[in-house]
């Protein structure tokens, strides 16, 4: 479980998280949604401490995150996998070496450990025998698969993953979905997703969190959603006509 009381981000002039508290659970899929430019990645980067809050804390488990220093905060690093908004993966490693990645920073296994170790993530998000091919030779979605290889190898019990259908169909979107929520659900993970994408909140919305005017807006599930009152998120989720027009069936 993680737990964020009172985030505050301000850039410059720009305040973009104004008090943000939520508690994302252990073993589920936890959302941050909201329009673009609305902070969703800052949240993100707060939380795994890529940012540092301008005010506020970071609980893993029971565990100040924010008050760590560098050095005590190695132990909670080494249990967080992610996903970034771009794959983010090396372009100069092939598949295997890319998932290969953290076991060497932060691993004493042997090659043969941490080789079958990658080939056993290649094959749980359906990439087996692909290791030696390089990101230059893989589709969006391909690249999408190595990126959630490379975040669960070392076993986490956090995943964050920042909008993991940017720039993917409409079927692989659903199947990277339904990799994360396996995941999540197979190894207990505390799974925090960002998107803006609504089959991705209908699909796998255990807990989603809406953020608007830098504020955490609305909060519920993604059968609670579909029913609410909040102008702002009917704004957001049912921007579509198409959406208008299901939102009459559900
Ligand atoms: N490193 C930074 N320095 C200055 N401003 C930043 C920085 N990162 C983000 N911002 C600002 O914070 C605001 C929120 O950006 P953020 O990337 O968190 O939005 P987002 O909700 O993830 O949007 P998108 O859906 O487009 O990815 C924007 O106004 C952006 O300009
Ligand atoms: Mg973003």
């Amino acid at each position: 479980m993680i737990e964020i009381k009172d985030i505050y981000k301000t850039f410059g002039d720009n305040d973009v998280l104004k008090g943000i508290s939520a508690t994302f659970q252990t073993g589920k899929n936890n959302l941050i949604i909201g329009g673009s430019g609305s902070g969703k990645t800052t949240l993100l980067k707060c939380i795994v401490g890529l940012h540092e809050p301008t005010k506020g804390d970071v609980f893993f488990e029971e565990e100040n995150f924010t008050d760590m220093d560098f050095e005590q905060r190695v132990p909670i690093r080494t249990q967080i996998g992610m996903l970034f908004q771009n794959s983010a993966l090396f372009d100069s490693m092939t598949v295997e070496e890319n998932i290969m990645f953290p076991l060497n920073l932060f691993t004493k296994q042997t090659k043969a450990e941490k080789l079958d170790r990658a080939n056993f993530c290649l094959e749980r998000v359906n990439l087996a025998g692909k290791n030696k091919l390089f990101p230059a030779e893989l589709s969006g979605g391909m690249k999408k698969r190595v990126g959630i290889a490379r975040a669960i190898s070392m076993q986490p019990k956090y995943l964050f993953v920042d909008e993991p259908n940017s720039g993917l169909d409409p079927k692989t979107s659903i199947l990277i979905d339904e990799l994360i929520d396996e995941l999540t659900k197979e190894y207990e993970i505390t799974t925090v997703v960002v998107t803006h994408d609504m089959n991705s909140v209908m699909g796998i919305g255990d807990n989603i969190i809406f953020l608007h005017q830098g504020q955490k807006w609305w909060e519920g599930s993604n059968k609670e959603i579909a029913h609410t009152d909040n102008k702002e998120l009917n704004d957001f989720v049912f921007a579509s006509k198409f959406m208008q027009a299901a939102k009459s069936k559900l």
